[in-house]
């Protein structure tokens, strides 16, 4: 089969390689109808994920037909339209019965390396779904593929996001970074009750996107986002604050913007090992701040829900489609911040 495959620092390909097989008796064999390439896929493409070896399976993001299930499958049957949630998770260990399924025992990522399970990726015309029952869903009638396939990654990233910051009706929210996961918890704010969200990054265009789904943009480097922020609270600062970029920078800056007793969540994937924590102001300023991984499982039916009543529309911020043999032009103009979302559509 067709997948795309690591190579290198900013090198991908397409190529051949063996078509995956079931192996436990809870697998399920998807054929691959839509995958995304995401933010986390640059940190790959950037080479800075050490578990990905040259000719590793990429892609996290996707939605499908089964094809095939093991014996120990109950909840599909060949011929259903799923979606993958990036992240799989066993069900039955002790953080998975407490529902923290991205802190389970068998924690691993579709196309992250050797590092992060050893699960060949999605962008390819079929995966393997380990614990099916538990890591995938059917897709609603009423919703499209391209729908589905942001509620297994970047829309219930951001909405869990939203969930744990403990976000209250009325209160602003400011999101650091407007790629897709940054876009996604705008949607996502305003859902969950958001009176006012700002936006922040530093390419106007991709600022301008969110101010298309309702919110206040602000271009760090044209305005001070902190100095925008006080402006726009009255001095007050931000109730909850997503940092949806990643590493150190951005997360002094999240500091910066969260009022006194306000929330901060921390989204984005980085490499950095520590960070200097600003004690004295977390204490006297009575800061929370929350980082971790997306708990999928947690949200994905509520996600899917949503999106099926037309409450939230992720496609909006869809740029491209493009065929998985054009996967490298893909990533590159992803990389180059010339595409907002690209989808690879292995049919065609
Ligand atoms: N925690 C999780 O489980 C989880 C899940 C999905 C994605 N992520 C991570 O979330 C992050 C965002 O994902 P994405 O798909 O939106 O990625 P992306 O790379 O498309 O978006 C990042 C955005 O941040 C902007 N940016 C960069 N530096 C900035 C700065 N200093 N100030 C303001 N904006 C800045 C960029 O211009 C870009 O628009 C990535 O690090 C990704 O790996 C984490
Ligand atoms: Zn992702
Ligand atoms: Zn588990």
């Amino acid at each position: 089969m067709k997948a795309v495959t690591y190579r290198g620092a900013r090198e991908v390909a397409v190529e051949d390689v063996p078509e995956p097989r079931l192996e436990e008796p809870g697998d399920a064999l998807v054929r691959v109808t839509c995958c995304g390439i995401c933010g986390s896929d640059l940190h790959i493409y950037h080479g800075q994920i050490p578990g990905m070896i040259p000719g590793f399976v990429c892609g996290h993001e996707f939605t499908g037909v089964v094809e095939e299930t093991g014996p120990g499958v109950r909840g599909f049957r060949p011929g259903d339209r799923v979606v993958g949630t990036f992240h799989v998770a066993c069900g039955t260990c002790r953080a998975c019965r407490r529902g923290a399924y991205n802190q389970c025992v068998r924690y691993g990522v579709f196309g992250y390396g050797i590092a992060m399970g050893s699960l060949a990726g999605s962008q390819a015309e079929y995966v393997r779904v380990p614990h099916a029952d538990v890591n995938l869903r059917r897709i609603p009638d009423e919703l499209d593929d391209e729908q589905a396939l942001f509620c297994g990654d970047v829309l219930t990233t951001a909405y869990g996001a939203l969930r744990n910051a403990g976000l209250q009706p009325g209160e602003t929210v400011a999101v650091i970074g407007c790629g897709p996961v940054g876009l996604m918890a705008v949607q996502s704010a305003f859902v969950l009750g958001a009176a006012r969200v700002f936006a922040i990054d530093l390419l106007r265009d991709r600022a301008e996107m969110a101010e298309r789904l309702g919110a206040v943009p602000i271009v760090a480097g044209e305005s001070h986002p902190v100095s925008r922020v006080n402006q726009l609270t009255g001095g007050e600062g931000a109730d909850v604050v997503i940092e949806a970029v990643g590493g150190p920078r951005t997360v002094a800056l999240a500091f910066e913007l969260v009022r006194g007793g306000g929330r901060i969540v921390a989204l984005g994937v980085t490499t950095a090992e520590s960070f200097a924590f600003p004690l004295g102001t977390g204490l006297t300023r009575d800061i929370s701040f929350r980082i971790g991984l997306a708990n999928i499982h947690r949200d994905i039916d509520a996600t899917l829900a949503l999106v099926a009543a037309g409450r939230l529309d992720p496609t909006a911020i869809v740029s491209h489609r493009l065929p998985l043999s054009e996967a490298p032009l893909g990533y590159r103009l992803f990389d180059e911040r010339e595409a907002m979302k690209v989808l690879l559509l292995p049919g065609q």
